[in-house]
């Protein structure tokens, strides 16, 4: 249905509820808009959006269309109010764009002057009497060229929600503020960049912008300000149009050295998009837009976190063992002795005496790639990617129960949803972006949190209920509430009649799940168990979110079946704003399993051991396939220490660091007869390579990532790739060609055309369908319909119902005693990605985050004279590792918590090789220590500037309304302003 609404004269349709803004930039009516951002919604700071409606000067962006409405954009009210607010803004903001980095042809206050046709400033520009504060590592605020349109608070307070931002509206002169007045470095900011992404103007840069985006932006501060002074000097003669046609032509020619190119972010599972402008071989900035898993949105990693990208120490060129020490040797030399050796190995021990691990880091199609190798080509199953150390078991849960290994519904489901549950999840460090809607949504929304975890994490701080069960007990809360709610009729028994199978028999299985039994297992009261009960039971639409707090633990699989049991219970599948959430890791580990490499599935989850789905692969390689389940990466090792696996060709995956007991995984390593690793870097695990090949990082090639939410997203080619390295579907087509393949792959789209023609998930996924932000949540039909929402028409089984599946609990493995007294859990840590072999190469992270630590509670520290800074020796039966310690009451009792982010002193040299049954995904999370204190005490290992010290200051986002209190504030075009404009420009010009 539409509305008519005449603007200018001329009738036009209207989307009811609309704002006459969206209106207006729909039908192409030009009016000013500095503060308005559709994703920021109205904030109603600039005023320039005035138009006349019905007869009344409003703010277009504030103002919701009505039938028969009578807009005037163009009268003489209208524009003069439209003049007098933006004149207001030139007061706080000095134009000389010819000099200005941010001169790109989307400068909003550049864009608004020549809009207005603005030939001379009548409010003068005061500079503010407040310095240029360059403190935080990747941007820097300019206070004199802010114009206070609030965009970077409304960002910081209501779409990061990280609360740092505000402006003190009755300040003498006001300016954005941080903690309410810090400096930014000492500031609670984050550095995610939503704000400098939303600053319409040159007031917040990232510091990758100045002095390289112009032409003449570089030369010195002093001959900079002398040309700011010549320009400013133009402007009483010529005007601003002359000043501004300079600056447009010089805007022109930085497009022939500009370029903007499209990629998706290569550091975790939410699959933030953007645009990453590069000038040579320099990334200018990144700017998010219209991503369709994040908007504006980035953390600080996708923002700032490339500069791996240069490191100096890449490899480009191949390295080969010999006499114990690397040689470097040409691509020729390398990829020949790969593939003698592999086939070697495979003629003298047989195909699964070879093992291939592909990288939940790089595209689908290169895992795709991978698997064919080898299975099409050596002819083994020994295949598997990292989701193993994190993930399978949450597949594993839903495979039982739901049938589809991957998220229910899409970020916008978590964000609409009347109660997030999140279970085991660091989100707002592990899944950053996603958190932001979250926050987002509990904040402004109403939207009720319940998080369960062993840290009083940052959604814990926000949550309306945070419980802390006991370590490894997840499963017995969770079967107890369910089974409390069937006992009370809380059940949505008309969804189980219709849509559930298997309910008296998991009845059955709930037997020892009293509430009094999980309140001891769990350490919980049953009368918050309740509560969390009916919470759950009575929202109107529940999403669960869980992590690896779920999934690496003995029980993991099966606590993962025990969310999707609850949610099963409590009709919580099908709608939107429903559903089951197993947040991914890594960018592509939803993509590395997805396209097969796993040791039981061919690409689409299509079972290895399904005769109909080889005999299809059969026909589309030309081979004939192996048949039974190879070995997973767990595995792997143990057949290596047992002499049975020979050969590895692994790639983009730090298996030395990564995975648990290390002692026990490197030293299987060291046992390969051949080991080939292809990396960017020379990582640790390169260390027991006899071969290194230097591939190319998501930069530098083309291909598609799947997201957590199962979209499939492209990424463009960014830089060439470094002279000397080569994208890794490029190699490994050369080594299977080289095994005699006679693969012809010209581009990834050409793989992703197989890829489809085989799998009948991604039937209708094209790269056409794919292009620029476009995006595909699988499974994709062949005419290219997707599914954002799964299950809508039912589950993935062959009736359509799901399954409710019996379990039952076990103790978790290596629980404390009276030797290793405490419990360790371990995660990740905003600013770094894993062991931060790539974002210790940003020095502005670095600096903020240099080094790991190991949390230990207020009581602990007490109990044995530990403060912040004191090192200790963390002892497990598997080895150890010496860490400083960080005294904080995120953690309790005797639980301490080691970020991940360290190659020195990685938490895994502690953690054993205990794994969930189902998946053998390690149990990282059951690890007992003990901990001596060393008699050193050093720095806090989180230096002052780290955000973690910051003092946020929450607020209803820029709170407009104490602007418009203050004494000196009139709305423009009205007679009080008008008369205030005649006292400060008599003459009227
Ligand atoms: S947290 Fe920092 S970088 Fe992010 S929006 Fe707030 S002030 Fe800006
Ligand atoms: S710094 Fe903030 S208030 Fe100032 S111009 Fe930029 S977005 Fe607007
Ligand atoms: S790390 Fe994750 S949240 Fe941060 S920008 Fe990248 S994809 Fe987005
Ligand atoms: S765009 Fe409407 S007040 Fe700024």
């Amino acid at each position: 249905m539409t509305i008519s609404v005449t603007v200018d004269g001329t009738v036009t349709e209207a989307k009811p509820e609309e704002r006459l803004v969206e209106l207006l930039n729909r039908a192409g009516t030009k009016i000013p808009q500095v503060c308005y951002h559709p994703q920021l919604g109205p904030i109603q700071t600039c005023d320039t959006c005035m138009v006349e409606a019905d007869g009344a000067l409003v703010r277009a962006c504030a103002t919701v269309v009505r039938s028969g409405m009578l807009v005037s954009t163009k009268s003489a009210r209208a524009l003069a109010a439209q003049r007098e607010a933006f004149d207001r803004i030139l007061g706080n903001h000095m134009l000389y764009c010819t000099v200005c980095d941010n001169n790109n042809g989307n400068c909003t206050v550049h864009n608004t002057t020549k809009l207005l046709s603005v030939e001379h400033q009548k409010i003068p520009f005061q500079p503010k009497p407040f310095a240029v504060d360059s403190t935080n590592p990747f941007y820097r605020y300019d206070p004199s060229q802010c114009i206070l349109c609030g965009r970077c608070v409304e960002a910081c307070q209501n779409v990061q929600v990280n609360e740092t931002l505000s402006i003190r509206w009755e300040d003498p002169q006001p300016r954005v503020l941080w903690d309410g007045g810090a400096a930014i470095g000492e500031s609670s900011c984050v550095s995610c960049g939503h704000c400098v992404t939303v600053c319409p103007c040159n007031a917040l840069m990232e510091k990758s912008m100045l002095g390289q985006a112009g032409f003449l932006t570089s030369i010195p501060l002093s001959a900079l300000n002398g040309l700011i002074d010549l320009v400013k000097g133009l402007e009483p003669e010529t005007g601003f149009s002359a000043i501004l046609k300079v600056s447009e032509a010089e805007a022109a020619m930085r497009e022939s050295r500009i370029r903007r190119t499209k990629t998706v972010c290569t550091y975790c599972g939410v699959g933030c998009s953007f645009d990453i402008w590069t000038k040579d071989r320099h990334i200018l900035k990144v700017e998010p837009s219209e991503g369709p898993a994040n908007g504006i949105s980035t953390c600080v990693k996708g923002k700032f976190a490339w500069d791996f990208i240069n490191s100096s120490d890449r490899l480009t060129r191949p390295l080969i063992r010999e006499g114990g020490k690397f040689r470097e040797a040409s691509w020729e030399e390398a990829l020949a002795l790969v593939a003698r050796r592999l086939a070697e190995i495979k003629a003298r021990s047989g195909p699964d005496s070879l093992a291939f691990i592909s990288s939940s880091k790089c595209t689908n199609e290169e895992s795709y790639l991978m698997q064919k190798l080898a299975r099409a080509v050596i002819g083994t199953n020994n295949m598997d990617n990292c989701s193993r150390y994190c993930q399978s078991p949450a597949t594993v849960g839903l495979f039982r129960t739901v049938g589809y290994g991957g998220d229910s519904g899409s970020i916008k489901d978590i964000e609409q949803a009347s109660l997030v549950v999140i279970i085991g999840s660091n989100t707002a460090e592990s899944h950053p972006v996603l958190a932001t809607r979250v926050k987002k949504a509990h904040k402004l929304r109403g939207q009720k949190l319940i998080v369960f975890d062993l840290r009083e994490n940052e959604m814990a701080k926000r949550a309306d209920l945070f419980l802390h069960p006991k370590p490894g007990t997840d499963l017995v809360w969770l079967s107890a509430i369910t089974r409390y709610i069937l006992e009370h009729g809380l059940a949505k028994t008309a969804f189980l009649d219709q849509w559930v199978n298997g309910l008296e028999e998991y009845k059955k299985s709930l037997d020892t799940f009293t509430m009094e039994f999980a309140a001891d297992k769990c350490g919980l009261p049953v009368e918050t168990l309740q509560e969390a009960a009916h919470l759950i039971a009575e929202a109107e639409s529940v999403c669960m979110l869980w992590a690896m707090g779920v999934t690496q633990h003995s029980m993991g699989s099966d606590t993962s079946t025990a969310i999707s049991n609850l949610l099963l219970v409590t009709g919580n599948y099908m709608r939107p704003g429903t559903g089951a959430y197993p947040l991914r890791g890594h960018n592509n580990v939803q993509g590395a399993s997805d396209h097969g490499a796993m040791p039981n599935f061919l690409p689409g989850y299509q079972s290895v051991d399904d005769p109909l789905v080889r005999a299809r692969f059969e026909a589309g390689w030309n081979v004939k396939l192996p048949t039974t389940k190879g070995l997973d990466n767990h595995e792997m090792i143990e057949a290596v220490h047992q002499g049975q696996l020979k050969g590895m060709y692994l790639f983009g995956e730090e298996i030395s660091l990564v995975d648990s007991n290390l002692n026990f995984v490197v030293s299987g390593l060291a046992k390969l007869e051949f080991f080939v690793v292809q990396d960017i870097f020379f990582s640790d695990t390169c260390r027991f390579a006899d071969v290194v090949l230097p591939a190319s990082p998501s930069l530098e090639k083309e291909g598609t990532f799947t997201n957590t939410e199962r979209r499939i997203q492209r990424l463009y080619q960014v830089f060439e790739p470094l002279p000397g390295s080569r994208p890794d579907w490029q190699i490994i087509q050369d080594v299977a060609n080289r095994l005699g393949a006679k693969w012809n792959y010209g581009h990834p789209s050409e793989i992703y055309r197989e890829i489809a023609s085989l799998t009948p998930l991604f039937a209708g996924v094209t790269y056409d369908r794919l292009e620029g932000y476009k995006s595909l949540q699988w499974p994709v039909a062949a005419d290219g319909a997707d599914e954002p929402l799964l299950y809508t028409k039912g589950f993935n089984f062959p009736d359509r119902k799901a399954t409710l599946f019996p379990l039952s609990y076990s103790q978790p493995s290596e629980p404390p005693n009276g030797e290793f007294d405490l419990h360790l859990n371990n995660g990740r840590l905003l600013e770094h990605f894993h062991e931060g072999t790539l974002t210790y190469r940003s020095p502005g992270i670095r600096e903020k985050t240099p080094d790991t630590f190991v949390e230990v509670s207020p009581e602990l520290a007490l109990e044995r004279g530990i403060q912040s800074g004191t090192w200790v020796q963390l002892v497990s039966r598997h080895g150890q590792v010496r860490v400083r310690a960080l005294v904080t009451d995120r953690v309790r009792g005797k639980e301490l918590y080691m970020p991940m982010n360290s190659t020195e002193n990685p938490v895994n040299r502690l953690t054993s090789s205990q794994v969930d049954k189902i998946t053998h995904t390690p149990a990282y999370k059951e690890t007992s220590v003990q901990l001596r204190v060393l008699p050193e005490t050093g720095e806090n290992p989180l230096p002052r500037s780290n955000h973690r010290f910051g003092h946020p200051t929450p607020q209803m986002g820029v709170e407009v309304e104490r602007k418009w209190k203050r004494p000196d504030y009139r709305v423009p075009g009205t007679q009080a302003a008008q008369n205030d404009a005649t006292k400060t420009n008599p003459n009227g010009d």
